[in-house]
């Protein structure tokens, strides 16, 4: 059997500690001890919707440091999480036999955004069949890259957390600091639906 490292048990223990006590001083331990990009506050609003509704459907796109947390913290759900980059789907997999994760593509190009915006029938692409038979709770919306023109960008993931989200659901769509993830989450989960906006991330309650 594999032996844990040290510094591995740490983590993981800090992150049930956070799961029991999700107050600001375990996440930042928390998001310190695993190296999460999100924000303390940007964790607390997501963890917040989680355990309001605990057990709860949560979709999460993309995998990260911060995966374990989330299946921890919604105990009893249905945590899934949708990755397009192979060779991190398969280090935090391997981190992480217990997640419930699919490889996707999305075969775009962040460049093509603008042409995009208008074509949403373009922006569908093949989902597993339990990510389209469940109806989602919450959804964060935190990949695929596109912090550059050659990467996928969020175009087809928000687009997708739009219909995936049951009515009264949350979504979650990070890095709104940029045009794209702005533009697509105002167009497509509607300003009006927008209730909290902390940090890079905005959180809308659907319907
Ligand atoms: C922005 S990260 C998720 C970050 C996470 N929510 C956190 O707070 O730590 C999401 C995407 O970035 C990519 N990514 C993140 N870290 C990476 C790494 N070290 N190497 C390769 N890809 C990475 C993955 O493809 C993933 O889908």
């Amino acid at each position: 059997m594999k032996a844990t490292h040290p510094w591995q048990s740490i983590s993981n223990r800090l992150t049930e500690r956070c799961v029991i006590n999700p107050i600001w001083s375990s996440i930042l331990l928390m998001k310190i001890s695993n190296r999460i990009q999100l924000s303390v506050p940007e964790i607390s609003l997501i963890a917040s919707s989680i355990l309001a509704r605990k057990p709860c459907n949560f979709l999460v796109f993309g995998m990260g440091n911060d995966s374990l947390f989330w299946k921890f913290l919604n105990r009893g759900g249905q945590t899934l999480f949708l990755e397009d980059n192979p060779h991190w789907y398969q280090r935090i997999s391997q981190k992480h036999p217990h997640l419930n994760a699919h490889l996707v593509q999305y075969n775009t190009k962040r460049s093509q955004w603008k042409d995009l915006l208008s074509k949403p029938a373009d922006l569908g692409f093949p989902l597993p069949q339990e990510v389209e038979e469940i109806p989602w709770d919450v959804i964060l919306v935190d990949a695929p890259n596109g912090w550059r023109n050659d990467q996928p960008g969020r175009m087809k993931s928000i687009y997708h957390a739009s219909k995936l989200i049951r009515p009264g659901g949350d979504v979650f769509v990070h890095d709104c600091n940029r045009t794209i993830e702005r533009i697509y989450s105002s167009t497509f989960l509607g300003n009006e639906n927008l209730v909290a906006s902390i940090g890079r991330l905005r959180m809308f309650c659907i319907g």
